[in-house]
């Protein structure tokens, strides 16, 4: 969902919200066990989706990440980790708005700059070059088309669905029709009354007519993408009234709505309630019926779009480190009730993006101030899932029972034979800092430092694990849950330039004590994942080869470097020359002897 001219509460009117909605601040104890249950109940198995997390993004926004190698590098990297291309919908307000023309002669550099009409958007060929030349590697596309001009039997759709067959149909995973379709009635495009049932015989017109296009493969379509959540169905707009209106068939192997937790549009959206676990499994439960449905007729069910706040997000929510933190639970949450994907919205301007490609002014209450490219914490969220889906073969997740009224989460991931192959905490404690808290690519945020020390606590989680078998723990980490900057995945940074990798992930070494006990401590806003290292191992990683071995203790804690040859490897060959030297001197004795 993207900003439109609807205005923004003024400061008496948030003043007042904020006085009428005081979150209440939650804490986590010193001291917590979580077990896990073994075996697991097969009733909270889910299947991880590799693509669980994904990406989407707007018509324009796609072409403007071309001019910096930052988008390219991301994904590379998220790509590497989950062993698959990246999924990545291009879809938002403007698809409705986009049509296409072999004829266009609007320049590669122009589309780039996104400087072209906003009212009618005619791509032409050098639109798509500029996308297919820029990735270096397989990108899986969803592509939303033209619902709402009918003109000529939905030339839009149609023209741009050619568009997306010719240059780009071997990397074409679905099209999807209409974006955020629930809305053309209010609008004005389509009766007030309009439903799901009035839109089939348009969405009957452009399925056809986009199949006749491609005769020897069949098209596949997203069913849905609509904008209100399912606990405030508009009309019959949820996988049900589909289901109902006939949306069904080997060509719709997908239903899906949008789902932002907190409006950027409509209300004023606070930091706090992106760390209140409690109501990030509140608004997930909502959709268990939708997973139901679209399972019902074989087919699944996902969230189209999704991010912390609708309308491009808020700085001081979106572009927080509990933006980051919030994107981890929400996602596993997602995963862990059978939303197979969740598409992450992001724009190159937008506060609620992991990735500004370039310097920009800002938008809206912003726009007299500049901004520079870089990189913000939901970036740092990404690669901390990335790691989480990192295997070698089929992951199952499920919510670990008893996090659901308390401010921490965790979640357990299972192989196929239901043995323990990982598992995340995240403390979600809030603690506000002034270190990190600007980043030069977003705008600043007023905020009031925690007072008192930043809280931690000891997490000790039984497991089915060998004792003394050796763990990776790696941390999603920050100086506080309003940090703009400072945030990183066990010490992996991206360049902030270049989205080049800065600094290689370092895994802390943990044993698996007596009854199998995993014990680790967690400060207030901060997550961790922990698996057997031999998984580390086992697993690509964007710079397994490029280091060498190091294992360093610091203060009792053992240290690895991520990509370095292992430990075993390193010490291996150490030895291995010592007893070539100790031949060596032998021979030199032997032959002096002689
Ligand atoms: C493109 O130009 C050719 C030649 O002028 C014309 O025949 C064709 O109809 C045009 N196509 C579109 C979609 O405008
Ligand atoms: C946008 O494009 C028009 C037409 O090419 C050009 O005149 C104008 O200077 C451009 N604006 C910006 C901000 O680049
Ligand atoms: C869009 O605008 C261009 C030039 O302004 C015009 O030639 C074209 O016909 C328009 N396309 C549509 C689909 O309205
Ligand atoms: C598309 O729809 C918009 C809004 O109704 C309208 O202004 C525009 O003229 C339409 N364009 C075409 C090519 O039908
Ligand atoms: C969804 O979560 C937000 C916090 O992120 C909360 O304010 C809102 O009340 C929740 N909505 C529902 C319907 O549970
Ligand atoms: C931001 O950039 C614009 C365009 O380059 C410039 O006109 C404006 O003065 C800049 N604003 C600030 C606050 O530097
Ligand atoms: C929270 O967890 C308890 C069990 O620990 C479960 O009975 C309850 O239904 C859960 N609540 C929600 C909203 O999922
Ligand atoms: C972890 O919990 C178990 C079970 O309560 C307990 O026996 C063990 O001492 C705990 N370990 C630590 C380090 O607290
Ligand atoms: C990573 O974050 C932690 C916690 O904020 C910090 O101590 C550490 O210096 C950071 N490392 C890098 C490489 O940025
Ligand atoms: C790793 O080394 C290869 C070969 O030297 C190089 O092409 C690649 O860019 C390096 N990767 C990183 C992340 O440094």
């Amino acid at each position: 969902m993207k900003f439109s001219s609807i205005p923004r509460l003024s400061r008496a009117q948030l003043l007042l919200s904020i006085l009428l909605f005081t979150p209440t601040t939650l804490s986590v104890d010193p001291y917590v066990e979580i077990p896990i249950e073994v075996p697991p109940d097969n009733a909270d198995l889910r299947t991880l989706d590799r693509n669980v997390l994904s990406w989407s993004i707007q018509n324009r926004d796609i072409a403007m990440y071309t001019v910096t190698p930052m988008l390219k590098h991301f994904f590379h990297d998220l790509s590497v980790n989950i062993g698959a291309s990246i999924s990545l919908r291009v879809g938002g307000g403007e698809s409705d708005k986009a049509h296409y023309s072999p004829n266009n002669t609007i320049s590669m550099e122009r589309f780039q700059t996104g400087n072209y009409s906003r009212m009618n958007i005619t791509l032409g060929p050098n639109y798509f070059k500029a996308i297919d030349n820029y990735f270096e590697q397989e990108i899986r596309y969803i592509w939303c088309l033209n619902l709402r001009n009918r003109t000529n039997r939905y030339e839009g759709a149609v023209t741009v669905a050619s568009g997306v067959l010719e240059h780009l149909g071997d990397q074409l995973d679905y099209f999807e029709i209409g974006n955020e379709a629930d809305f053309l009635g209010s609008q004005g495009f389509r009766p007030s009354d309009w439903n799901v049932q009035m839109m089939k015989p348009e969405w009957d017109i452009i399925v056809e007519r986009v199949q006749d296009l491609s005769p020897n493969k069949q098209i596949k379509f997203w069913a849905g993408g609509f904008a209100n959540p399912a606990y405030r169905l508009h009309q019959d707009f949820n996988v049900q009234g589909m289901l109902a209106a006939g949306y069904q068939g080997n060509h719709i192997p997908w239903y899906n709505l949008h789902l932002y937790p907190q409006s950027g549009c409509f209300a004023d959206p606070i930091m706090e309630a992106l760390l209140h676990h409690d109501a990030t499994v509140k608004n997930i439960s909502y959709y268990v019926d939708q997973v139901a449905a679209a399972e019902s007729v074989g087919a699944q069910f996902l969230m189209g779009e999704s991010n912390t706040v609708s309308c491009s997000g808020i700085p001081g929510i979106s572009d927080t480190f509990a933006a980051a933190l919030w994107m981890v639970d929400w996602v596993l949450q997602s995963a862990s009730i059978g939303i197979r994907r969740v598409y992450i919205q992001s724009g190159t301007q937008a506060p609620y993006s992991p990735i500004h490609p370039h310097d920009y002014q800002g938008i809206r209450d912003w726009a007299d101030n500049n901004y520079t490219a870089g990189i913000l914490p939901l970036a740092y969220g990404a690669y901390f899932l990335s790691e989480v889906v990192s295997y070698d073969d089929s992951l199952i997740i499920s919510a670990i029972e008893g996090g659901n009224d308390t401010d921490y989460s965790s979640y357990a991931f299972w192989d196929e034979s239901n043995s323990l192959r990982k598992f995340v905490v995240l403390n979600l404690e809030l603690y506000k800092s002034n270190e990190g808290a600007t980043n030069p690519s977003t705008p600043d945020s007023q905020f009031e430092p925690t007072e008192g020390p930043r809280g931690r606590s000891t997490f000790n989680v039984s497991t089915p694990w060998p004792v003394g078998e050796e763990l990776s723990i790696i941390k999603l980490q920050g100086p506080g849950s309003n940090a703009k900057s400072g945030v990183n995945v066990s010490h992996f940074v991206w360049k902030e330039d270049s989205g080049e990798i800065d600094s290689n992930l370092v895994d802390e070494i943990l044993t698996v004590q007596e009854g199998g006990f995993v014990v680790f401590d967690l400060w207030a806003s901060e997550a961790a994942l922990v698996q057997p290292y031999s998984i580390v191992t086992e697993n690509e990683h964007p710079t397994k080869l490029n280091t060498t071995a190091a294992s360093t203790t610091v203060e009792g804690v053992v240290l690895r470097t991520r990509g370095a040859e292992d430990a075993e490897g390193a010490a291996g060959r150490v030895a291995l020359s010592w007893s070539m030297m100790w031949l060596t001197v032998m021979g030199a004795v032997f032959w002096t002897m002689t």
